[in-house]
């Protein structure tokens, strides 16, 4: 089946929207024709050559759209089920039993290798050369060919120019919280950047019932979208130090929780130093930044804790829907942080959203689309 797909052909390079061959359906795979697909910071990282996934590639992993052909092994979809796409994992291995796909034994394989189980490719160009699949899902193109486990149904009120998103980065930052930090009503949380993933962070503190929520970035267009969301109070950090800063919040205590999405060393060290005693830090940025630490004088004495989470750790089947609601009830307004683009103003999306212009940027690959039922 022929195809648009946007390759990146070499590290670095500008997306180019070329005509690609998506392979023939296989009895247990499914083809999604896309609507729409958010852009997330994890695709330009790879796109600059931050990670080994081979080119070319068709990156993108917020799909949403329609199924439109499903293998016969195919069990719980059908042609017209409205999908929201996320990634891949095995469904039998002992984190997937135990409701941790995230963890999925075979994440890597299934997400980032690029490639089918037999090592085939699911995407060539006209002239053959085999273009590799991000996520299981390639979102970037006018249609997927994906597993049952990278698709979460939603109704027909949602629109799905908009719900792609929640597939990772909004996924992200409100699991962090929901799943690991599990914050309890009335605690309260220091959330370090203040893009997609930490905002998502912040609206799921707010729907837990913290009551201090703090958010710190360096810009101060985006600390006033934090407030609208919810922060109790906004620290520029280029012009306070959020560590005194959250000292006096807090009346010397600390924060219960923290947060930290920017991925910078200084900025996660602050992260684990503006808690409080038993306090637990997740840092959720992907980077190779590290942080060194006493863990006698910075974890064991103040009993303070550091955890990694991926994907939100929830399971995006339940997790997707639930923020769905979230938003319809008003409570999870992540439409706020979205600009719309074209398909072919990929390159243009991908800049806005670097220089910190967009938060979220959406590509809208099928432009008739309309909401089904309100
Ligand atoms: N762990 C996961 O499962 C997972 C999933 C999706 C994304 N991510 C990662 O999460 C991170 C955040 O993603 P995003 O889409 O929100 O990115 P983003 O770039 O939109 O947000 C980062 C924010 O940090 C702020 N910042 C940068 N330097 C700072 C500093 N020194 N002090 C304070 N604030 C600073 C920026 O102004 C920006 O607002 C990325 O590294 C992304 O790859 C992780
Ligand atoms: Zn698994
Ligand atoms: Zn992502």
């Amino acid at each position: 089946m022929k195809i648009k797909a946007a390759v990146v052909n070499g590290v670095g390079e500008d997306y180019q929207i070329e005509d690609l061959e998506l392979a023939e359906m296989r009895p247990d795979e499914i083809i999604v024709k896309i609507v729409a697909s958010g852009m997330c910071m994890s695709d330009e990282t790879i796109r600059k050559g931050g990670t080994s996934v081979s080119m070319p590639v068709v990156l993108g992993h917020e799909g949403s759209g329609i199924v439109e052909k499903v293998g016969e092994a195919v069990k719980t979809f059908k042609p017209g089920d409205q999908v929201v796409m996320s990634y891949a994992y095995c469904g039998h291995c002992p984190s997937c039993r135990t409701g941790r796909p995230a963890v999925c034994d075979d994440w890597m394989k299934l997400n980032f290798l690029g490639v089918r189980d037999d090592g085939s490719h699911t995407l060539h160009k006209e002239n053959g050369t085999p273009v590799g699949n991000f996520y299981g899902q390639s979102s970037f193109a006018t249609h997927a060919l994906v597993h049952e486990s990278n698709l979460i149904k939603v109704g027909k009120d949602a629109d799905l120019r908009l719900i792609g998103p929640l597939g990772c980065g909004f996924l992200t930052g409100s699991g962090t919280v929901i799943n690991g930090l599990k914050p309890e009503a009335g605690s309260s949380i220091a959330v370090f950047g203040t893009g997609a993933v930490g905002l998502a962070a912040m609206m799921a503190a707010k729907i837990e019932g913290c009551s201090n929520i703090i958010a710190v970035d360096i810009h101060d267009s985006r600390l006033e979208i934090a407030r609208e969301l919810g922060a109790t109070h906004t620290i520029n950090s280029k012009e306070e130090d959020p560590v005194e800063k959250i000292r006096e919040i807090t009346n010397g205590v600390g924060v219960n929780y923290s947060v930290d999405t920017t991925g910078v060393t200084p900025v996660m060290k602050t992260a684990l130093t503006v808690l409080s005693k038993s306090g637990v830090f997740a840092p959720v940025a992907v980077s190779k930044n590290g942080i060194e630490i006493n863990p006698t004088a910075e974890l064991i004495m103040s009993n303070k804790s550091i955890i990694g989470r991926l994907m939100g750790d929830g399971i995006p089947q339940l997790s997707i829907p639930q923020l769905a609601k979230f938003y319809k009830e008003g409570r999870f307004p992540f439409d706020k942080l979205v600009k719309f683009y074209a398909f072919d103003e990929i390159n243009q999306a991908a800049h806005e959203s670097v220089t910190g212009a967009v938060i979220k940027p959406i590509l809208i690959m099928d432009e008739n689309y309309k909401v089904e039922a309100k």
